[in-house]
C-alpha cells in the first residue's frame, strides 16, 4: 500500500519505518528540513535501538523515503497517517496546532479519495476536528481512522512490530477494511471499536499507567516509614494475576514524553465536560512528590547543600532513550541548584538534549570523572552500565561515599558492605 506519515518525530519515523519494512511504500514527511536532510543521507535523527538499521535496509529496498514536500506526498499516497506532535498547552490541555496545520496542508492537497489515519495523542472529538477541516479544502470521498500509538521510546520498533494490540476506531466499512489489510502482517489483537471509544483509550491507558506507578511510588514512602522493602512488597503484590508485576518499579518519579501531558491533557477533557477526575490528579501531585524526594533524602545525610558537589548519574527520563522531556533529572537539578549545590552530570546518551533545557549543567565523558570528589551521589536514569560501575573505585573518587538511588536499582547490600551511605526508595 501506498503510505504517507505526516510528522517524522519518534513515533512517525517508527511507524513510517516499520510499514515499510511489512512492504509499503512509504513517504515519510516533516516540516523540519534538518531531519529530513539527515534521513535522506540515511543518518537516524534520533536514539531508538534497532531503528537506524531498519531505515537503511528500507531505503536500499527503495521502499521508504523523506521529504518536506507534504502535498506531494500526499498525492502519491493512499493512506496518510498523522503522528505530529501533541504538547502541553498553557492550560493543560493537548495544543492541537500541529494536528490543525497538518489536516489542513492534506486538505489542500487531496485530489482523490484517501484514508487518514490520526497517530497522535489527541482529545476526544479530534477526528471530528480532522474530518471539518479537510472537508473545508476537499469535497470528494475520504475516511478519517483514529489508531493511537502504545509504543514506548527504546523499545519502539518491537512494540510497533509486537504489541499487546492494536486499537482502531473507525467508522467507514472501507476504512476498517483497509487498516485491516495494513495490519495483518502484525500478530497481535486488534481492537475495532468507535473512533471516540479509540481517542480515549489512549489517554486512559497512560493514565492508567502513571497512576499504577505513582501507587507504588506512595508505598515506597510508606516504607520508608514502616521498615519495609518496596521491592518485595511489589513482588509480592504483582504476582497477582489481576495486578501484574509491570509498572510497579518504585523510583523517583515518571517524565518523557506522553505520561505528564496526557494526564494533564485526560484531566483537562474531563473538566471540559463538568467533570473533575480526582486519582489521575493526585497520581500528579504523588509523582511531584517522587521526583523531589531524592533531594529530601540529600538534605537529610548532608543538611545544607551550598557548595556541595552533587553528582547525577543519568540525565534521560528512562534508559535507552535520548529523550529529556520532563525527566526526574530536570526537577532534582533545579531543586539543587535552587540549595546552591554544585551539579555535575554524566548520561551515556541524553547530554545534548540535557544541555538544551539546562544549558547551566555541567556534563562529564564518563561517570567516574562525575562521581570525582563528589559529597554525594543521585542515580537518576537506570542505565544498565552504573550496575557495572567499578564500586570500590567509586568509593575512592567521591569525597563522601553517599549514593542516593532514585531507582532502586543498585545492590543495597553489596553498597552498605562496602562503607556506601546508601539510601533508595523504599528499599
Ligand atoms: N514519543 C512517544 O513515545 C509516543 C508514544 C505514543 C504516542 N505518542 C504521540 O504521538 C505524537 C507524536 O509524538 P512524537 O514523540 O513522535 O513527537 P515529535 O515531536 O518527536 O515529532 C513530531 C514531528 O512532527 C513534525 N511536524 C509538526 N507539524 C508538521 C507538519 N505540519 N507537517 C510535517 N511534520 C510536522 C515535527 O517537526 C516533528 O518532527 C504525539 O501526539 C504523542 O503524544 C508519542
Amino acid at each position: 500500500m501506498r503510505v504517507a506519515v505526516i510528522g517524522t518525530g519518534y513515533v512517525g519515523l517508527v511507524v513510517g519505518t516499520c510499514l515499510a519494512d511489512l512492504g509499503n511504500n512509504v513517504i515519510c514527511v516533516d516540516i523540519d528540513k534538518e531531519k529530513i536532510a539527515k534521513l535522506n543521507k540515511g543518518i537516524c535523527p534520533i536514539y531508538e535501538p534497532g531503528l537506524p538499521e531498519l531505515i537503511e535496509k528500507n531505503i536500499k529496498a527503495c521502499r521508504l523515503e523523506f521529504t518536506t514536500d507534504l502535498a506531494k506526498a500526499v498525492k502519491n499516497s493512499y493512506v496518510i497517517y498523522i503522528a505530529v506532535g501533541t504538547p502541553q498547552a498553557k492550560n493543560g490541555r493537548a495544543d492541537l496546532r500541529y494536528v490543525k496545520q497538518a489536516a489542513e496542508q492534506i486538505g489542500k492537497a487531496m485530489e482523490s479519495e484517501k484514508v487518514i489515519v490520526n497517530k497522535s495523542t489527541v482529545p476526544v472529538g479530534t477526528a471530528d476536528m480532522i474530518k471539518r477541516i479537510i472537508a473545508k479544502h476537499y469535497k470528494g470521498e475520504f475516511h478519517v481512522v483514529s489508531n493511537p500509538e502504545f509504543l514506548r521510546e527504546g523499545s519502539a520498533v518491537s512494540d510497533f512490530l509486537k504489541p499487546d494490540r492494536v486499537v482502531i476506531g473507525y467508522e467507514s466499512p472501507k476504512a476498517k477494511k483497509v487498516m485491516q489489510q495494513l495490519y495483518k502482517p502484525i500478530k497481535a489483537r486488534k481492537f475495532y471499536t468507535d473512533i471516540r471509544s479509540a481517542e480515549l483509550i489512549k489517554y486512559a491507558s497512560n493514565a492508567f499507567l502513571a497512576t499504577k506507578i505513582s501507587f507504588i511510588n506512595e508505598i515506597a514512602m510508606l516504607c520508608d516509614k514502616v521498615g519495609a522493602n518496596v521491592k518485595d512488597v511489589a513482588t509480592g503484590v504483582g504476582l497477582d494475576k489481576r495486578i501484574n508485576p509491570h509498572f510497579l518499579q518504585a523510583g523517583c518519579g515518571w517524565g518523557g514524553s506522553c505520561f505528564p501531558k496526557d494526564v494533564t491533557a485526560l484531566i483537562h477533557i474531563a473538566k471540559q465536560h463538568g467533570l473533575e477526575l480526582k486519582i489521575p490528579k493526585a497520581a500528579k501531585d504523588t509523582n511531584r512528590q517522587a521526583k523531589l524526594l531524592p533531594v529530601k533524602k540529600l538534605k537529610k545525610k548532608l543538611g545544607k547543600l551550598r557548595g556541595k558537589r552533587i553528582a547525577l548519574l543519568g540525565l534521560a527520563f528512562k534508559p535507552n532513550t535520548d529523550d529529556m522531556r520532563e525527566a526526574s533529572s530536570i526537577t532534582i537539578a533545579n531543586e539543587l541548584k535552587k540549595a546552591g549545590a554544585k551539579i555535575v552530570a554524566y548520561d551515556p546518551i541524553a547530554e545534548e538534549n540535557a544541555k538544551r533545557i539546562m544549558p547551566w549543567i555541567k556534563c562529564c565523558q564518563e561517570p567516574y570523572e562525575t562521581l570525582k570528589q563528589a559529597d554525594a551521589a543521585i542515580l537518576v536514569t537506570e542505565w544498565p552500565e552504573f550496575s557495572k560501575l567499578n564500586f570500590k573505585k567509586v568509593k575512592r573518587l567521591m569525597k563522601r561515599p553517599i549514593i542516593i538511588d532514585g531507582r532502586n536499582f543498585l545492590n543495597k547490600e553489596t553498597l552498605l558492605n562496602m562503607g556506601f551511605e546508601y539510601e533508595a526508595m523504599g528499599v
